[in-house]
């Protein structure tokens, strides 16, 4: 695979996967992205140009993405609306691009017969009860739950369709809550350190029992390039590394980190639908890919990001107001 089409590449984890790929490949890579609110030319900015390119546009505009993926041994889609949070205020932009674009770039792979990696989410399965003590495998209904995870499960089987029907060379992978450098400022994660940062509280939806399972963003790079290169065709793989926490430890963790006292947070309005807990059983990507994730201490990688954030103010400092007073409006 020399020449890769990356969607979505100036994204918080496909960015990642874009370094990944120049750090472990010798493929050039292309980078097709709409630079919405969540993208950042800046996390690409250190990579060689004569390695990777920036297209921006649309994966559902068919003009545009047909002479990219003709161009392409391999097309690696992560370009999505990512937020529950935002697919609560307007799903219009969650159904056109993770349903409609999804759509555009698997009528373009069948066209130009070219392989495709499919990056989906854990959240497609819909939610656990705290002490349930199973955990999603390949093999879990679908059962999504807000507007976000329904268009990304819809998108998935729009996947499977067209492999079954179209003979289309793909793979689907599933991953679990991503941490780390780049990650938009909306998020949980990086909203709580940038709070504290600001002498802000914290701020937990609801009791803050509900449980994620973490995964640092570079080891979700490794399992989806291992997947690309050696899983089965019509394959899904789960992507997860062990890393359930409530999120009142993660703030607790934070806080400490950051030099706090573990109380010094507040409770906020909860999420409509808020999914209580999702756990990841990625037994077949590793014993069948033999994949293992590199960065199994979180409080070490919380840490590293957490530094990461101080250092990268410049960043964004810019979002900030802006996140903040949307939050806000909503009690949040
Ligand atoms: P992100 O919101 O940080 O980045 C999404 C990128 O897609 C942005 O660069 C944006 O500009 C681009 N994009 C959006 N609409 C587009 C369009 N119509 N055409 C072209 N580009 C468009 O998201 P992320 O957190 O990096 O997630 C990337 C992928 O991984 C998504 O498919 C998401 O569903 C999946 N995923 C995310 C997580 C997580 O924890 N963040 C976990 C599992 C799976
Ligand atoms: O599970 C994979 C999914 O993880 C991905 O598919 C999504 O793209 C990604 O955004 C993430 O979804 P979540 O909704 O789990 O992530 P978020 O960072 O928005 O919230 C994590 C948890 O923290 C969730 O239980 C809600 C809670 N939360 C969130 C925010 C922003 C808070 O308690 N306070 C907050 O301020």
């Amino acid at each position: 695979m020399d020449r890769i089409l990356v969607t979505g590449g100036a994204g918080f984890i496909g960015s990642n996967f874009v370094h990944h790929l120049v750090a472990r490949t010798d493929a050039r890579i292309t980078v097709l992205d709409k630079m919405t609110y969540a993208a950042s030319r800046e996390a690409l900015a250190a990579l060689p140009a004569e390695r990777v390119s920036l297209v921006v546009g649309d994966i559902a505009d068919a003009a545009v993405v047909d002479p990219l993926v003709a161009a392409a041994d391999a097309v690696v889609h992560f370009a999505a609306e990512s937020h529950n949070d935002n697919s609560l205020q307007d799903p219009s932009p969650f159904v056109q691009t993770n349903l409609v674009g999804t759509f555009t770039l698997l009528e373009a792979v069948r066209r130009h017969d070219v392989r495709y990696h499919h990056i989906s989410t854990d959240e497609v399965y819909g939610d656990l009860e705290l002490d349930d003590p199973a955990r999603f495998t390949e093999a879990t209904a679908y059962n999504p739950s807000s507007p976000y995870s329904s268009t990304k499960a819809g998108s998935d089987l729009l996947v499977r369709a067209w492999v079954r029907s179209f003979g289309v060379r793909a793979t689907i992978s599933n991953c679990s809550n991503n941490y780390g450098p780049w990650q938009h400022i909306e998020k949980f994660i990086p909203r709580q350190i940038t709070n504290l940062i600001d002498g802000v509280r914290p701020r937990l939806y609801g009791a803050g029992l509900n449980v994620r399972d973490w995964i640092h963003a570079e080891d979700h790079s490794s399992a989806v390039l291992r997947i690309l290169e050696r899983g089965a065709i019509g394959e899904t793989y789960l992507i997860g590394a062990d890393g359930e926490r409530n999120n009142l430890e993660t703030v607790r963790l934070i806080l400490r980190l950051m030099g706090h006292d573990e109380n010094d947070f507040d409770h906020v309005n909860d999420r409509a639908g808020h999914d209580l807990r999702y756990a990841i059983d990625s037994t077949k990507l590793r014993t069948e890919l033999g994949w293992a994730p590199s960065f199994q201490d979180f409080e070490a990688g919380m840490a590293a990001t957490i530094d990461w954030y101080r250092a990268n103010e410049a960043w964004w400092r810019p979002k900030k107001d802006a996140v903040e007073a949307a939050y806000l409006a909503k009690g949040q």
